[in-house]
């Protein structure tokens, strides 16, 4: 599976010595839960996904790991998956664990270089993602890296007790995709 360099960090495949701390960053309702439900029953969930997922297109597992490069500390994963039965697009998703290491352009360089690849490798033509309205560093990441929002579903996700609205975003292969500074 490729690796693919940024100036600032590194996207890899997981090993199993991520397995625990990832696990713990899908549970931990300050990191990861605030805009979204998503979570794994038990950690031998999560390790099946993460072995079946290279045969499953739909598979919501990390595919990649965020590395620092500067120190080579984990910081984060993200992935993609084929969203929709019917329509060809791919969306992505992507966590910064460390709440330390936010706000200092990980997440969207880590966006970039795996919409870049996707490009490259895959033949679609549409790239998505979705985001809770309130999610406002996830909004903002995703106009960084070049996605342009499509469009609100309402009462799209349920979590912390209540229906919530969802802004869609894309970025189609001729669109704009802002230049990063190289590896
Ligand atoms: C969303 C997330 C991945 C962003 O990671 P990150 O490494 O901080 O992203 P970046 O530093 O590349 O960019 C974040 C941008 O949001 C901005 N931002 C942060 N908090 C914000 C807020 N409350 N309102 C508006 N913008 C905000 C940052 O300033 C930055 O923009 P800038 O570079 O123009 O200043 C991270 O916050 C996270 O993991 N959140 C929890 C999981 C999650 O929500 N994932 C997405 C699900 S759709």
């Amino acid at each position: 599976m490729a690796v693919l360099e940024g100036a600032n960090v590194r996207l890899r495949p997981l090993t199993p010595d991520d397995r625990e701390e990832v696990f713990g960053w899908y549970n931990d309702p300050e990191l990861v839960a605030p805009f979204d439900r998503y979570s794994q029953e038990t950690f031998e969930e999560f390790c099946r996904s993460l072995e079946s997922a290279p045969d499953d297109p739909t598979s919501l597992a990390p595919r990649f790991a965020i590395e620092r490069r500067a120190d080579g500390l984990t910081v984060g994963v993200l992935g993609h998956y084929r969203a929709h039965p019917v329509l060809e697009y791919l969306d992505v998703w992507y966590v910064v664990g460390h709440p330390a290491a936010r706000g200092q352009g990980a997440g969207s360089e880590s966006v970039g270089l795996l919409v870049d690849h996707l490009f490259r490798t895959e033949t679609v033509e549409r790239i998505g993602a979705t985001c809770d309205v309130a999610n406002l560093p996830s909004a903002r990441l995703l106009e960084k890296v070049g996605f342009r929002r499509e469009g609100t579903l309402r009462s799209a996700l349920f979590h912390h007790g209540r229906w919530h609205d969802v802004h869609v975003y894309g970025i189609t292969r001729s669109d704009p995709r802002p230049a990063r500074p190289p590896a």
